[in-house]
């Protein structure tokens, strides 16, 4: 494939090309990507759990989590999938560098009766508002009610979830102003192809009133020296 104009600039039109190079495009480029490793209840009982990147927080005023489930390679739909249309709840867990390596054995796909939960050694413990169950070594863990699932293609869904309780392990937020400690955390982003991310250096910026902009412009028109975020 070449798709680089006159000036060297990559630029397609992703309806022009194959699935595979959209896929290649959109999840390289759309990074870092937080991972939700999910748990859900076959009607059976046996617990589910699989890794999905397609994830984000949507909404806060209701808590509304977004996840983008596809179907496997021959076309039949993924565990989570079914679990979440049958029992309309599922438990998200926020992957962190004390679980990647567990969640990466869950993105096996074993056949439908056989519980990830088991294969990855992960121990569960009950949810505190949905029936299936919550991973006891996750860090963090959203419970969730599906508002919502859209067929976006033949192949993919789009899940809207509502947060219905959260719960992180000791250390991680503080329970009286609600600042989440990153360090303790440690949450892992996914890039592309099997490459993941740790949290690199951090830094603030803060956000300027429409005042304190006109302000700091002012300034610079006096030449008077202006800290960044001052
Ligand atoms: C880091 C990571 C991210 C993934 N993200 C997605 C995703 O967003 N959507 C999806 O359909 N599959 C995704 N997968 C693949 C699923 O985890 C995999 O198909 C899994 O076997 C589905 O399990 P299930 O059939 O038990 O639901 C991802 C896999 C990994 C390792």
């Amino acid at each position: 494939m070449q798709a680089a104009d006159e000036n060297g600039e990559f630029d397609v039109d992703p309806n022009q090309i194959e699935r595979r190079e959209r896929y290649k495009l959109v999840c390289g480029l759309v990074v870092p990507r937080p991972i939700a490793l999910v748990t859900t209840l076959a009607t059976d009982g046996t617990v589910n759990a699989a890794p999905f990147s397609f994830f984000n927080i949507f909404s806060e005023d209701p808590a509304v989590v977004v996840l983008g489930l596809n179907s496997r390679p021959d076309g039949s739909i993924k565990d989570t999938t079914r679990n979440i249309r049958e029992t309309g709840e599922y438990v998200i867990h926020v992957v962190t560098e004390d679980i990647v390596e567990k969640a990466n054995v869950c993105a096996t796909e074993f056949p439908s009766e056989t519980s990830e939960i088991d294969v990855a050694r992960f121990s569960l413990k009950p949810s505190r508002v949905v029936a299936p169950p919550t991973i006891a070594e996750a860090p963090v863990a959203l419970e969730c009610r599906v508002m919502s699932i859209t067929p976006v293609s033949a192949e993919r869904n789009i899940v809207l979830g509502e947060v219905v309780r959260i719960r992180a392990r000791p250390g991680i937020v503080d329970p009286v102003r609600l600042h989440v400690d990153i360090a303790a955390y440690r949450p892992v982003a996914r890039l592309f192809g099997n490459l993941y991310a740790r949290l690199g250096a951090l830094f603030e910026l803060r956000r300027l009133t429409y005042d304190e902009w006109r302000e700091q412009q002012a300034a610079e028109r006096r030449g008077e020296p202006v800290e960044p975020g001052e």
